[in-house]
């Protein structure tokens, strides 16, 4: 789809992606890309990372690609470096880098919950760190009265709670902790606008992929009222809370997933509600013997 922002919006931005090598990330850097931004990503996987700068670059997006792991304060100190060293500024920083996988609480090993909490939360907290000095209003490279951007992606797993992810739901829970935390103490102190995206099902991701096997999706998509959302819309939103358009918006966590959120999926259209619920009401009259009828 035609992204309704202007193309220059991020003109002379630099911006650093975790996980921007596949899913949510790439569609990200592409977007943040195609709207004048330069583009480092980080990944753990060298040939992901590369093929993800090549096709960067076949967009005409100025890309370089670090292979590093966020859990690991070296790599981010490193991929923070190269990407100053190698474009001058750095003015945005998405978090998207994350680990998930379906397993029953009684089911997972401490290493399992501490693994994925090591890779979402402690690394988000790990790479806004080290992420700071080149932030912060008057940084290397930066304006002296305006900091950067800082975008966690985290999920919409932990509003409710979500079956057989007791590990990713406490670490986004986590993540979404760190981004007000982040948002007072850096807001203040540094000019740092820190907000989160939580994005619903989106499809074509791993997290589908992994999260919702393919018999679950089939049955999903058969029902024409739940919708999966597209990487494009998280892409916007990002775009939104990269640019001047979110200026005063700080501490937020941005969901999009077409509020289903706030419920389970609806799976009865509005007729087939009001003829299932007249059956009943209907049924309900009729009281069982040793009931009083009611009085309506
Ligand atoms: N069910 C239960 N436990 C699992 C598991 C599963 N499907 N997959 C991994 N684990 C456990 C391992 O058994 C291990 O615990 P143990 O030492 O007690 O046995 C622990 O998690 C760490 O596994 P390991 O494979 O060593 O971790 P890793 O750092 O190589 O990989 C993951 C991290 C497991 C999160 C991996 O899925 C990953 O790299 N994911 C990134 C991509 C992704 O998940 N994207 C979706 C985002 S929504």
């Amino acid at each position: 789809m035609e992204s309704p922002f202007k193309a220059e919006i991020l003109k002379g931005k630099v911006a650093l992606v975790t996980g921007g090598g596949s899913g949510i990330g790439y569609e990200i850097s592409l977007e943040l890309g195609k709207h004048g931004a330069s583009v480092a990503i980080m990944g753990r996987r060298k040939h992901v990372v590369d093929s993800a700068v090549h096709a960067l670059r076949s967009h005409g997006i100025p890309a370089i690609g670090i292979e590093g792991d966020v859990r690991k304060e070296e790599d981010a100190a490193r991929t923070v470096e190269s990407t100053f060293k190698h474009f001058g500024r750095l003015d945005i920083l998405v978090n998207s880098a994350a680990g998930n996988f379906l397993a029953a609480a009684e089911d997972l090993s401490p290493n399992g919950f501490r693994t994925v909490i090591d890779i979402d939360s402690v690394g988000t907290f790990i790479m806004c760190r080290e992420a700071l000095k080149y932030l912060k209003k008057g940084g290397p490279g930066k304006d002296p009265s305006i900091g950067g951007t800082i975008i966690n992606i985290t999920a919409v797993i932990h509003y409710p709670a979500t079956w057989n992810q007791i590990h990713a739901s406490a670490a986004k829970a986590a993540v979404d902790s760190i981004t007000r935390s982040l948002a007072l103490e850096w807001g203040e102190d540094h000019g740092i606008l820190v907000n989160g995206i939580a994005p619903g099902a989106i499809g074509d991701t791993a997290g589908v992929t992994k999260l919702a096997p393919q018999e679950i999706v089939n049955q999903l998509k058969q029902k024409p009222l739940y919708k999966f959302g597209e990487k494009w819309d998280i892409a916007m939103a990002a775009l939104y809370l990269a640019s001047d358009a979110g200026k005063f918006v700080n501490g937020t966590i941005l969901i999009v997933d077409g509020g289903q959120w706030l419920s389970k999926p609806r799976l009865m259209s509005r007729e087939e509600v009001k003829k299932l619920s007249r059956r009943e009401e209907t049924r309900s009259r009729v009281a069982p013997a040793g009931l009083p009828n009611s009085k309506l």
